[in-house]
């Protein structure tokens, strides 16, 4: 049975003229006070809509970044809210703290309909660690709570966890959504099923690798993540960033992957350049022999061919990790390559949130995938099998 049948929905709560304490994820892409991608924004509006149109006073809570317990300037919410406003097309009101009197006073004198979006959860240090006053506090204005903050769901927060253990709790649109789609792939995906796998770093991606193994048919592995790969075959990469103390672990991946019969599937060529600042000196060569002096950015056009024809054969798709350093045109063109193949593959295509929607996004795929998921760590853990805290807070 998939989970989305086992969480409270909010279209079962009772809401009218009630206080409802929404946590949503608005952790937005920002440059300055410019917010790149309000998508997770847009993905609250049904929720709220709902909410409001039954009558109910919304109060927002989310963090913004991690600004680690203290007030950081760069990271208040006024241009959340700004933007809010005029998504919803109606007023936020937006507070100077999510706890204490103003808060308390602000909730007292509002009305049905109105929208009160809470300063960063994350300026207190007992946000994250799930305190029980804390979480008091910020419970204690509300009659009911609603969980719409996908993103967040992997983290066992105040906000999350403890606000729900406190008020009756009810999944909101947006967590259903991302559930029902999600819980597919974890339940009965289509096959072939592939992982694409990119990103920076190796370290944030073994465990995923670890866990996807049992349940796909392959992995495609890109981005920053090969050239460690690559590098545990006994590869050249030459000057290629590689975390040296998980070669074995690596290597361990690659047993995994052979006793699993999952195939794994590496890069054959690079798009190399002697450093991310020096785009107009890139090159094509081979993955496998990097001269030092250069590091490979993005995955070269034969990976690109190569990874397609897996692509075009697969029936269930997930991807999580840029293919290389997109946000430099020189380098992008593997994570285009990946993309339109995944837009014209006609597979149920699950893109994960963070940098790899924000890339989508930004080229222009992001409507031509099945589902981009409004989570990053969140959609990577759900679909690896994990059980999610804030989710499984409102079990019924
Ligand atoms: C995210 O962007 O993945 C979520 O908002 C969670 O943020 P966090 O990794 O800082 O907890």
């Amino acid at each position: 049975m998939g989970r989305a049948k086992t969480i409270r929905r909010i279209q079962d709560a009772d809401v009218a003229g009630k206080v409802v304490l929404v946590r949503v994820d608005y952790n937005v892409p920002l440059e300055g006070s410019t917010i790149k991608d309000d998508s997770r924004i847009r993905a609250s509006l049904p929720t709220l809509e709902l909410l409001l149109h039954r009558g109910a006073t919304v109060v927002l809570v989310t963090h913004l970044g991690r600004p680690d317990g203290v007030a950081v300037p760069g990271l208040r919410l006024d241009p959340v809210g700004t933007r809010l406003s005029k998504l919803l097309r109606r007023p936020v009101r937006k507070l100077g703290d999510c706890i204490g009197g103003e808060v308390n006073d602000a909730v007292r004198s509002s009305a049905p309909g109105d929208v009160l979006l809470l300063e960063n959860v994350r300026f207190h240090r007992e946000e994250e660690e799930n305190d029980a006053t804390f979480a008091d506090a910020l419970a204690k204005v509300a009659d009911v709570y609603v969980d719409d903050a996908f993103g967040t769901a992997h983290r066992a927060h105040a906000s999350t966890v403890g606000v729900a253990e406190r008020l009756p709790s009810y999944a909101g649109l947006l967590v259903q959504k991302e559930v029902d789609v999600l819980s597919r792939l974890v339940n009965d995906p289509a096959r072939p099923y592939w992982a694409i796998v990119g990103g920076k770093k190796a370290s944030d991606k073994l465990g995923v690798l670890r866990d996807l193994i049992p349940r796909v048919d392959g992995i495609l592995i890109g981005g920053g993540v090969a050239f460690t790969f690559l590098a545990a075959t006994g590869a050249d990469v030459g000057d290629s960033r590689v975390d040296s103390n998980l070669l074995d672990d690596v290597r361990g991946i690659a047993r995994l992957a052979a006793e699993k019969g999952t195939k794994i599937v590496l890069p054959v060529d690079a798009v190399l350049a002697p450093s991310l600042s020096m785009p107009e000196k890139s090159t094509i060569g081979d993955a496998t022999r990097i001269p030092r002096g250069l590091s490979g950015f993005d995955i070269g056009p034969e990976t690109v061919e190569m990874f397609a024809r897996e692509i075009a054969r697969a029936r269930s798709i997930v991807w999580a990790g840029p293919m290389g350093a997109f946000e430099t045109a020189a380098f992008a063109a593997g994570t285009r390559g990946v993309a339109e193949a995944v837009a014209t593959s006609g597979a149920f295509s699950v893109i994960g949130g963070g940098e790899t929607g924000e890339a989508l996004q930004e080229m222009g795929y992001a409507d031509r995938v099945s589902f981009v998921s409004t989570g990053g760590g969140a959609c990577l853990a759900y679909v690896r099998g994990k059980t999610l805290p804030a989710l499984a807070a409102l079990e019924e």
